[in-house]
């Protein structure tokens, strides 16, 4: 391997074991639930794990990181927030990486821009269900283009094709807008002619799908004879609106406009030229070798997987950035690998080039400070910290309260807690109340205030300080909204327990209050005067 890539391979590493927290679905629709089904832990379970609603398959997370769970169930020693956080980054990363250098037949310089980004060493590496699409993904396309080579074994392809597939659709319910014009472009082009494949993929696909159906049902519990469909669970949610709204609503063209310039930076100016191109020579037969035309097959279904996922996704109402996660390799790829080596060298020579290149750099440094090492950093780090200081998994002794204010909810299975019991507002006909909150539990209890405003705050500390049932409450929350505690300091003692200063929080700036600018995590023991 090259000194570069080994270069770019160790500053990502740095970048994937910092403790950023980019976004609650990272931790709680994976993390959570295999700490939960691994080590016993209580913690938060999602909607979407709730057996009420079913909504997410257990078996794509079971495959990606059951070994490393149950590596360490065995070795007890390893069982520390940290080593269970970046060891799965470390996993998701790894699989990626040899994905791009060994399975993908790629040049050189898409790897060097797919090293570059900062997508890999944050999105990507962060235990999403959108890392594992991409992997997914990635490899469906590739053993549809090897199809073209007569020479490859079709019978174990369609097998694969028709798994993995499956495992696609069980992983997130999306998947199919990725494979959509893609597997419509090999019916026509391929499968029309080789139906025998078409039967083993359609084959492949219902025995995998009905074993996630099985295990699925298994695992939540289901009664006899009921039968849950992850897949069809939350589909089904989706399609109502109402369901949407609770997770926020956004314009049809946030993807196009908003997110993908924040995925690929710099890299959209020429993202529709070379579609264009692409497309424009969709049809030309040429008599290439079969490793060429293997290649022009491999980007020319990565352009269609592009367009057509970007087209369906943009017709959900929720869209976010990391939804695309899946596209930052599908775009690298259809830019630069379509160049032959004359006209390569010739754009690799240009100013042009010199000037892309300059700015894909500073924007993938600058998304990968922010993204990477900076984002609501100071939650996992208090929880690490807190965790190693004061009790080991095997003492459990109690926490007591832990009240988290103005911060994105703390991954509750870094306390790594048997006994713990996590509490929330609720949202009664539009307002925010603490009514759900059981307050005669004293011990080992996360209090998740969320954004709410400093009167939840308020009713909280006082329920539980104010008479005398409890000694003191830790309260954790973001620099940038301490100076609202003031008007409580008539009536509480706030003691600085922790800080740091790395944190950044995007969510409370307020131009009128410039202490709110102030990076940085705090926490307090509260009593009361
Ligand atoms: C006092 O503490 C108990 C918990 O044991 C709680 O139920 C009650 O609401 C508290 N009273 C007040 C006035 O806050
Ligand atoms: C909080 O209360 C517990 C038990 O009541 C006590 O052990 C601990 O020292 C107190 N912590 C602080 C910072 O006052
Ligand atoms: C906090 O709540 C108490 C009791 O409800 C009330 O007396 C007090 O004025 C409140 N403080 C603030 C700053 O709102």
């Amino acid at each position: 391997m090259q000194y570069k890539f080994i270069i770019f391979i160790s500053i990502g590493l740095i970048i994937t074991t910092q403790p950023s927290y980019i976004h609650p679905d990272e931790h709680f629709q994976s993390l959570e639930i295999l700490s939960n089904l691994f080590f016993n832990i209580k913690g938060t379970i999602p909607w979407e794990f709730n057996p009420l609603h079913s909504a997410r398959s257990y078996v794509p997370l079971l495959l990606n990181y059951s070994p490393f769970f149950l590596l360490i169930k065995s070795f007890p020693i390893l069982k520390t927030p940290s080593i269970i956080l970046y060891g799965s980054r470390l996993i998701n990363l790894s699989i990626f990486l040899l994905t791009i250098f060994y399975i993908l037949n790629l040049k050189k310089i898409t790897k060097y821009f797919i090293l570059t980004s900062f997508v890999t060493f944050t999105l990507q590496s962060h235990t999403f269900s959108n890392s594992l699409e991409t992997i997914i993904l990635l490899w469906v396309l590739n053993l549809y283009s090897k199809n073209i080579d007569k020479s490859s074994k079709s019978f174990a392809n369609s097998i694969w094709i028709g798994t993995l597939i499956s495992l696609g659709v069980f992983n997130r319910m999306t998947f199919p807008a990725f494979i959509l014009l893609p597997s419509i472009y090999m019916l026509f082009t391929y499968y029309a002619y080789n139906i025998f494949s078409l039967i083993i993929i359609v084959s492949s696909f219902l025995t995998t799908s009905c074993l996630c159906i099985l295990i699925d049902s298994k695992i939540y519990g289901a009664k006899k004879n009921i039968f849950i469909i992850t897949p069809l669970n939350n589909f089904l949610y989706n399609l109502y609106v109402q369901n949407l709204k609770l997770h926020g609503l956004h314009a049809w063209y946030t993807h196009l406009l908003i997110n993908l310039p924040q995925l690929v930076g710099p890299l959209i100016i020429i993202l529709p030229w070379s579609i264009f191109q692409i497309l424009s020579n969709i049809r030309q037969k040429t008599m290439q070798n079969s490793s060429e035309q293997k290649r022009k097959y491999f980007i020319t279904l990565s352009s269609l997987s592009l367009i057509g996922s970007l087209m369906l996704l943009s017709l959900f109402k929720h869209q976010e950035l990391r939804f695309l996660t899946p596209l930052m390799p599908l775009i690298i790829i259809v830019i630069l690998e379509p160049f032959t080596k004359s006209k390569y060298n010739k754009f690799l020579n240009s100013n042009k080039l010199c000037y892309l290149k300059i700015s894909w750099i500073l924007f993938n440094f600058f998304m990968s400070l922010l993204l990477g090492c900076f984002h609501q950093t100071g939650i996992i780090k208090y929880i690490s910290t807190f965790q190693s200081n004061n009790i080991t998994p095997q003492t459990q002794d109690s926490i007591g309260i832990h009240i988290w204010w103005k911060t994105y909810s703390p991954p509750t299975w870094m306390y790594l807690n048997q006994n713990l019991i996590v509490s929330t507002t609720t949202i009664k006909s539009d307002i925010e109340t603490i009514d759900d909150i059981n307050f005669d539990i004293l011990q080992n209890h996360i209090i998740d205030l969320k954004g709410s405003d400093i009167n939840l705050l308020n009713d909280t500390l006082h329920t539980y300080l104010m008479n005398d049932t409890l000694n003191n409450a830790t309260l954790i929350l973001p620099r940038s909204v301490t100076s609202k505690l003031i008007n409580l300091k008539d009536n509480f003692v706030f003691t600085q327990i922790y800080s740091t200063n790395v944190h950044l929080d995007l969510d409370h700036i307020d131009f009128d209050d410039l202490s709110s600018l102030y990076p940085g995590l705090i926490a307090y023991s509260v009593r009361h005067k």
